[in-house]
């Protein structure tokens, strides 16, 4: 069966700032946990879920993002038939499996305003969007894969959650509503980034999302927010009062790699794991 799902978008667009120096002129997706640019796990996830249709919302000095998902024929010739090769199956493999398509976002305007610009990938169609900064690591399946199954459940947009301390809420778009089950609440609040004592629960949304496309025209209508900046989180507060949105407690644990401690830790895990096979 075709899979309903095909697109997948990767707002790429962000300068990185915390991470300065290192992304002055260098994508802070292709950092690299280990051995692998933080986007490759990205799309990795993606593709597992059937999203194979990739579309990037990318901004200046990404260049290398598109050089990544692309074959380097000096690199192939010079590692051909020697064991170096094996280090570039996955990424083949990848590029073999998915396509790739870019555009860009001229201006900073917030994340919402970067899923506008890739209106013109996805169309008229359910999507994916996933920030590769956040980095997933699913129970049993990845977390974007579980989330399409519950889009073929329920027909609607999903975000995926996390309990977050309440300290840090401040960091996060924060959810309130309806308990469904043990894991899905059905969304009649969104704050974008409350203090403490202004969130709504402790329920953060984190960068996984499955979106249906009448979100293109909510976020259309949707004025600048929190920090002069066109929120994703407004825009999905809208769908839900005239639609449905729902929120997912997802299955797995996730790495903010963002922010240097979350990158650390991220590293520490996958080192502790590679080391633990050999
Ligand atoms: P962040 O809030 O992490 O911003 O954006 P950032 O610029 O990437 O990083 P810092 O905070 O300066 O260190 C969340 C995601 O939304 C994308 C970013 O690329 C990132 O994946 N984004 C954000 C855009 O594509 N465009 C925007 O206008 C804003």
């Amino acid at each position: 069966m075709e899979p309903m799902i095909k697109k997948c978008l990767f707002p790429v667009a962000g300068y990185g700032t915390r991470f300065l120096p290192a992304t002055k002129a260098m994508p802070k997706e292709i950092l690299p946990i280990v051995d692998k640019p933080l986007v490759q796990y990205a799309v990795e996830e993606a593709a597992e879920a059937g999203l194979t249709d990739i579309g990037f919302v990318t901004g200046r000095a990404k260049r290398a993002i598109e050089d990544h998902f692309d074959i380097s024929y000096e690199l192939e010739h010079q590692i051909a038939g020697t064991g170096k090769e094996q280090a570039l199956e996955g990424i083949r493999s990848l590029i073999e499996t998915c396509t790739f398509s870019y555009t860009r976002q001229m201006h900073m305007r917030g994340l919402g305003d970067a899923i506008l610009k890739g209106e013109t990938i996805v169309g008229d169609e359910p999507f994916g969007v996933v920030l590769a900064d956040d980095l997933c690591i699913g129970e049993e399946q990845g977390v974007l894969a579980q989330m399409v199954g519950l889009y073929r459940q329920y027909r609607c947009s999903i975000v995926a959650i996390e309990e977050v301390p309440a300290d840090q809420t401040h960091s996060y778009g924060v959810i309130d509503g309806e308990q469904i089950s043990d894991r899905l609440v059905r969304v009649t609040n969104m704050v974008e980034k409350p203090a403490p004592q202004d969130a709504p629960s402790n329920l953060a949304i984190i960068g996984r999302y499955v979106l249906t496309p009448d979100i293109f025209d909510i976020i259309r209508e949707t004025p600048p927010g929190r920090n002069g900046e066109v929120q994703i989180t407004d825009a999905l507060l809208q769908q839900a009062k005239s639609g449905c949105v729902m929120a997912y407690k997802f299955k797995g644990r996730r790495f903010d790699c963002g922010s240097v401690s979350g990158f650390v830790e991220a590293t520490n895990y996958y080192y502790d794991k590679i080391r633990a096979k050999q």
